[in-house]
């Protein structure tokens, strides 16, 4: 039996067109997903947008429309860029929906049943851009304005009726998980950030709010709305049917295996979601990874900087697979990684055109003029064949441990650097020196290297899907044997058929363009 995998992106705010950050979250789960599947996971993976709140009333308002028509047009342009960005999601969320609704309603009975809501007033900093409540310690005055420290938004006093949520009867408990689960919140620098909030004392949480309506009404009580956060969490049981916990989907993918989120919202993960689902008595995520900022050319990306790197716009110019490659391989994952166009077309040149393209156009090439564009067939195979094919077969467990780790960057280092030996290997071997005096040798040295060819290729698809099926397609891999299984396996290549046809796999960027 297929054993499942569940992995999740943070549910994006459709206040404005999706920038490169939204991509970056999105690439990374997507390349986690597709891993997952290669290895036979039936994988659930999915995203979506969290429409509700201040923020997104604010800006309909601004454009003169219906929250929810707004929702519905913006929300439609993250859908599209899932396609853009070659996304494998399985579902696509969006908080105005039905089906997230009843699910947010359950939750918040569950937890008036377990006694942890209660009716009070809130006073004190909230920023709506992060929708988030903000204590006097978070915040400072920068230019006469009172803004969030961690996030420079800008915070206003709000004094409303409002329900609360008794976070600060669950900070042992929540430091109780984290201590036992060592890897709950990845990387190790992010687990210590929050326990160190949380051991500062826990306050209970505001999750409601009357000064606006654009949201799900706290039930019995219609003059509140629910707090946006505690809405927009649940999505990620309400995309599994929840509250019908007996159905099939639910049963298989709660808990999930990651939730992929950027470190800016840490806490609502890490803290508010594992003390709403303990108040529920619903088992907690087996993890939360919070990866690092992308900033550009070492700034945070902004409008006002103008420094804004459009994802679409690259995709269009560069290729999908050129960037997703670019930012999982220049931006180390746990980290803040600056990314600049000088940088993409260095890397698209280095890593894709000079390396694993080059070898694969150089090495059917020549099976094209000098094997009747067949790979031969050979059993005479030399100790530096063998170690350089075992090579990679004997590094499969450690791989897929990297990838359940989420440590993306070895993972990568160690495939490009497989592509780089191979790369070594047939430079060193020199098969066209033995077509006359040994075309045995140069038969082993083609089905070796085509061998590497393959496995890397499999290894790589998670990250660049797109060439890598292609090449894959030329030795005549169908889709179906990409997998990990494939690359484990003796006599997987067709030594009978001609290879098919590759075109330009990476085209190299010259430097005006
Ligand atoms: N709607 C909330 C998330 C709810 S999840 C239950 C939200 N949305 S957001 O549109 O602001 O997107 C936030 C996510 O986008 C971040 O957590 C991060 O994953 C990603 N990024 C946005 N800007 C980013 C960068 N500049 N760099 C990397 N990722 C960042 O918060």
């Amino acid at each position: 039996m297929a054993k499942n995998y569940y992995i999740t992106t943070p549910i994006y705010y459709p206040s404005g067109k999706p920038h490169m950050g939204h991509a970056y979250s999105s690439i990374v789960a997507d390349i986690f997903a597709r891993f997952k599947r290669l290895e036979g996971f039936n994988v659930l993976f999915l995203t979506g947008t969290d429409e509700h709140g201040q923020k997104i009333e604010k800006e309909a308002k601004k454009n003169n429309k219906d929250p929810k028509i707004f929702c519905d047009e913006l929300s439609d342009t993250f859908r599209s860029l899932t396609k853009t960005l070659n996304l494998t999601n399985d579902d696509f969320i969006r908080t105005t929906e039905k089906r997230h609704y009843k699910s947010v309603i359950e939750i918040w009975n569950k937890l008036v049943e377990s006694g942890d809501i209660y009716l009070d007033k809130y006073s004190g900093w909230y920023s709506v851009s992060d929708e988030a409540f903000y204590d006097e310690d978070e915040i400072e005055e920068s230019n006469g304005k009172h803004v969030s420290k961690s996030s420079g938004s800008l915070v206003e006093w709000v004094e409303e009726e409002s329900y609360f949520f008794k976070l600060s009867v669950w900070q042992n408990k929540l430091i109780k998980y984290y201590e036992d689960n060592k890897n709950f919140i990845l990387p190790n620098s992010r687990r210590n950030e929050v326990i160190k909030f949380v051991k500062k004392g826990l306050k209970d949480l505001s999750i409601s709010r009357t000064s606006f309506s654009w949201g799900i009404p706290v039930p019995k009580n219609n003059k509140h709305v629910i707090y946006v956060w505690l809405d927009a969490l649940t999505n990620y049981i309400s995309a599994l049917d929840y509250p019908d916990i007996e159905n099939v989907k639910y049963k298989s993918f709660w808990p999930a295996d990651v939730h992929i989120i950027g470190k800016d919202i840490l806490r609502f993960h890490a803290v508010f979601w594992p003390a709403f689902l303990m108040a529920a008595k619903l088992p907690l995520p087996k993890r939360v990874f919070g990866h690092g900022w992308i900033l550009s050319d070492d700034k945070k990306m902004s409008k006002s900087l103008g420094n804004i790197l459009d994802p679409l716009e690259i995709i269009d110019k560069y290729g999908v697979d050129q960037l997703r490659y670019y930012l999982v391989k220049e931006v180390s994952l746990g980290n803040d990684g600056s990314i600049s166009l000088e940088n993409l077309k260095n890397c698209i040149n280095n890593d894709l055109a000079n390396n694993y393209g080059n070898l694969c156009q150089r090495v059917f090439s020549f099976i094209k003029k000098n094997c009747n564009n067949k790979i031969p067939k050979t059993n005479n195979f030399k100790e530096t064949d063998t170690k350089l094919i075992n090579n990679i077969k004997d590094n499969i467990p450690k791989l897929i441990d990297l990838i359940n780790k989420q440590n993306l960057n070895e993972y990568i280092k160690t495939v490009v650097n497989f592509s780089f030996e191979a790369n070594k290997y047939f430079n060193d071997s020199e098969p066209w020196l033995f077509k006359q005096k040994n075309p045995e040798r140069m038969n082993t040295i083609l089905n070796t290297i085509v061998e590497q060819i393959k496995n890397i290729s499999i290894l790589l698809n998670p990250i660049i899907p797109i060439a890598t099926r292609k090449v894959l397609n030329t030795i005549n891999i169908s889709d179906k044997d990409i997998s990990i299984e494939t690359i484990r396996k003796e006599n997987i290549i067709d030594n009978d058929k001609e290879l098919k046809n590759l075109d330009i796999l990476f085209k190299k960027i010259e430097n005006d363009n």
